[in-house]
This record gives structure tokens, sequence and C-alpha cells, in this order.
């Protein structure tokens, strides 16, 4: 079984059969609602709102350790997380869909480790690649096979938010090496490697970052929703295609 977490823009997966829904209780408290579970294609899934089905958590507040350990608890044996980002890239612009291959975290004050016990020995884990390449090649494949382009890598900064970043920010991230900036991917990425789960995403640009080519004026909340409801359509088309192989 795979799972889908959606992001902003996606809290709801139209081609899901659904079977069931499960509340599941954590040791981290509560998952960001129910878990739905059902078939796209003939392939089973188990799908969470990253930010609640009514789109009420903050992506700081969001319980990433409750939501990956429901995922895991249930069965999912993969993770592809959708989530929404800004372009840093002068081709990463609105509309853009990509599966990045690295991440930079920014974050700060999450609960980013399953490893937090005084009582138990020091762990660390191997986050060199920090998505699965088995299964971010599924989704290219599964794009491809549906006919949507996507661009094949690219390094993901995670920022703190929920405020958007100052256009020195977005210099000092293109200077880092981002590409793309978003609000989630950390510590949800790395959660998923504590736990063994495979994890890939496919991220969709929203708009420039701040500063960046069009959105010198300010970011317009109103163009982010029209884009997104658009590419959306594109990305459920390529997780309709996961079952390909
Ligand atoms: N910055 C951070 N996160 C985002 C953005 C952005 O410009 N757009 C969508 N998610």
């Amino acid at each position: 079984m795979l799972a889908i977490i959606g992001g902003s823009g996606l809290t709801q997966l139209a081609s899901l059969e659904i079977t069931r829904r499960e509340v599941v209780r954590t040791p981290y408290g509560e998952p960001s609602g129910a878990l739905t579970f059902g078939q796209v294609c003939d392939q089973a899934v188990v799908f969470l709102a990253r930010h609640g089905y009514g789109h009420t958590i903050p992506p700081h507040l969001v319980n990433y350790r409750a939501n990956l350990w429901a995922l895991k608890h249930v069965g999912a044996l993969g993770v592809i997380s959708v989530a929404s980002v800004g372009g840093i890239r002068e081709d990463f612009g609105p509309g853009v869909l990509v599966v990045p291959d690295q991440i930079i975290d920014y974050t700060w004050g999450r609960k980013s480790t399953y490893f937090d016990a005084l009582d138990q020995p020091v762990h660390h884990v191997d986050f060199t690649h920090p998505y699965d390449q088995a299964l971010r090649q599924r989704l290219l494949r599964a794009a491809a096979a549906a006919g949507q382009a996507v661009h094949d890598g690219g390094v993901y900064a995670t920022t703190q938010g929920p405020r958007l970043e100052t256009a020195a920010e977005i210099n000092r991230f293109e200077r880092d090496g981002a590409d793309l900036v978003g609000m989630t991917g950390m510590p949800e990425a790395v959660l998923a490697r504590e736990l063994e789960l495979p994890y890939a995403a496919i991220n969709v640009v929203a708009n420039f970052a701040a500063g960046r080519a069009s959105s010198e004026q300010g970011i317009s909340f109103d163009s982010i929703e029209v884009v997104l409801h658009e590419a959306m359509l594109r990305v459920r088309c390529i997780l309709d295609s996961l079952c390909v192989e």
C-alpha cells in the first residue's frame, strides 16, 4: 500500500475509490486527520491531508511525527508527498512540477526525530539522499505515462513559515544551492527515513519565490490559487498512473 500526503490544493483524491476511513491514535498525538483508504486504479492507497481536511493546520504546527507514524502503523510501504512550493530557479515558474532530489533544512523548533529518548542508545540515520531513488523513478515513470512534464531533480529548501520569505532570504537560499522553497518538506522526509519508509515528493510551483521575476511586486495569493488548482489536476493524472507497473 502506498501513502499519499496531500498539501495545499490537494485535500482529497477525486479518483480514490474510498473503502474506509480510520482515526489512528499514535504515541506522538493526533495526526492531521483521519486516514482515508481506497484504490487508485489497481493500487491500494492511504491518503492524508497534511494541513487537515479543512486546511486549518499551519506548516509549523503539523504533527509530522504522528502523521508518519500513523501511515507506517497502517502498513504503508512508501510515502508520496504532494506539496506546493515557491520557485527560485528561473525555469521553475508557476505551474511547473518537480520531483526534487535534495533538501536543505532551515526550520527550527519542530519535533524532527523519533530518537529523542534519553534512555536509548543514540541513533543517527543516513540522510545523504533524502528521497528514495526507486520511488522517485516510479513517480517519474508515472508522469511520463500520463504525458505530464515534470523536472527530474531539484534542491528543496524548507523554511519555517507560515510567513513567506524576504527577497534577501531567497537570495541566500539560491547561493546555498536551493531551487525550490516550501514549508513542509522537513521534518517529514527525515521522519519517513527514521521509520524506514521510502519517501519521494512531487512539488508544484505555485509562485516565483520572493523577489524573483513576476513576484518583484509581492506575491499574489489569488494567482497562487488559480495556478494550484490547474496544476493539481496534472498531479492527479500522475497519481492516477502510479499503477502502471
Ligand atoms: N515560499 C515558501 N513556501 C511556499 C511558497 C513560497 O514562496 N509558495 C508555496 N509554498
